[in-house]
């Protein structure tokens, strides 16, 4: 008998209602894993606000030369009522972002059938895009400063930083992503807002434009400003295939997006390393409120595991995944998708799911 490929995930439960998702994304890519012919080896790691308010220990450097063994990290959820936010934001996910240059943010954008979306007259077919965003660079960055703070004259700098080969890099990802889903569109959107950031701005439009002419002829460009962009998400979204954009920009179109796609309880996100080690979350908070009552809605975490595997190569156990999702979304059967109204418990939704892979 051959040997089977084993995969090594580094497990950040995190806070919250975060482990109870995450359970649920393991069962279910276990159950995926054992069906496509594959082994998931998880470990636990248990950083987050408890043991930030116990020990005063964010992320040590350590545990990111740890998580680096690993061939990805799957993460619940991050953030604690009793610490001051930021705190663990910028310490355990910009962190890892950063130490992993993890340079790409994949938000799958899908209204899966069954799901209520805001946008009136709105179908599944409608609703079906990707968001490529910039995920290290821009203003993340944190270039800046302050001066006289705290005075009537205080003056304050955040500058949106960007190199050609890291635009090059996520242009790059963007484009071969367009090309790989193949979509009736195949159209790659460059947001930005080049009328007034004509340095950054320029920047971007060049490299999308010079790399689909020399390498993409069989991807259509197309271009919005983000402003445009966001009232396009609530008229039109059937517009969008691909869309590529810079990291602020990215972080805000995201969440818009998530919102049309039924909201937080679905959405699903990799950092990702195309040749490193990525990490893959879904989009909700910890839910403090919700914490042990077997209520959040896992699905968002399984997506996010199915996510996983398809960035692993494992893109048969994905698409399992994500048509058990479906399936079980169009049947009706949950009612809501949000928490303590599914009409199932977390853990019933994890089995449902995992039964029909
Ligand atoms: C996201 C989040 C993060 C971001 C925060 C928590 C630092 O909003 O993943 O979209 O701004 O990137
Ligand atoms: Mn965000």
């Amino acid at each position: 008998m051959t040997k089977q490929k084993t995969y090594k995930i580094a497990l950040i439960g995190g806070d919250g209602t975060g482990p109870e998702v995450a359970r649920e994304g393991v069962k279910v890519m276990k159950t995926a894993a054992a069906k496509f012919g594959f082994k998931l080896d998880f470990t636990d790691y248990d950083f987050g606000g408890t043991r930030y308010l116990k020990t005063g220990e964010i992320l040590p450097d350590s545990a990111i030369e740890e998580v680096k063994k690993h061939h990805a990290i799957y993460l619940g959820a991050i953030g604690h009522p009793d610490v001051k936010p930021g705190i663990l934001e910028v310490g355990i996910l910009l962190k890892l972002r950063f130490a992993l240059d993890q340079y790409i943010n994949l938000r799958p954008v899908k209204l899966y059938p069954g799901v209520e979306t805001p946008l009136k007259n709105k179908k599944s077919e409608d609703i079906d895009f990707v968001v490529v965003r910039e995920n290290t660079g821009g203003i993340y960055t944190s270039i800046g400063g302050v001066v006289q703070k705290g005075t009537q004259n205080e003056i304050a700098t955040q500058v949106m930083v960007y190199s050609r080969p890291v635009v090059d890099r996520c242009m790059r990802y963007a484009y071969e992503l367009t090309r790989k889903r193949n979509s009736r569109k195949k159209m790659l959107t460059l947001v930005h807002k080049s009328n007034v950031l004509t340095y950054c701005g320029d920047l971007w439009v060049r490299a999308h434009k010079e790399m689909g002419d020399r390498d993409y002829p069989d991807i259509k460009q197309d271009y919005n400003h983000v402003d445009a962009c966001t009232m396009w998400f609530v008229k039109q979204p059937e517009w969008y295939d691909v869309i590529v954009t810079e990291n602020l920009f990215g972080d805000i179109i995201t969440d818009l997006a998530a919102i049309i796609q039924g909201g937080l309880g679905i959405a699903a996100g990799g950092n990702i390393n195309p040749e490193g080690v990525s990490m893959f979350e879904p989009m909700g908070g910890s839910a403090p409120k919700y914490t042990g009552k077997n209520v959040i809605n896992p699905l968002a975490a399984i997506c996010a595991g199915g996510m996983m595997l398809d960035t692993l190569g494992e893109e048969k156990a994905a698409k399992a995944i994500d048509k058990a999702v479906t399936d079980l979304l169009a049947s009706g059967k949950i009612k809501s998708l949000a928490a303590g109204k599914m009409g199932y418990s977390t853990t019933e939704v994890g089995d449902l799911v995992a039964s029909a892979v």
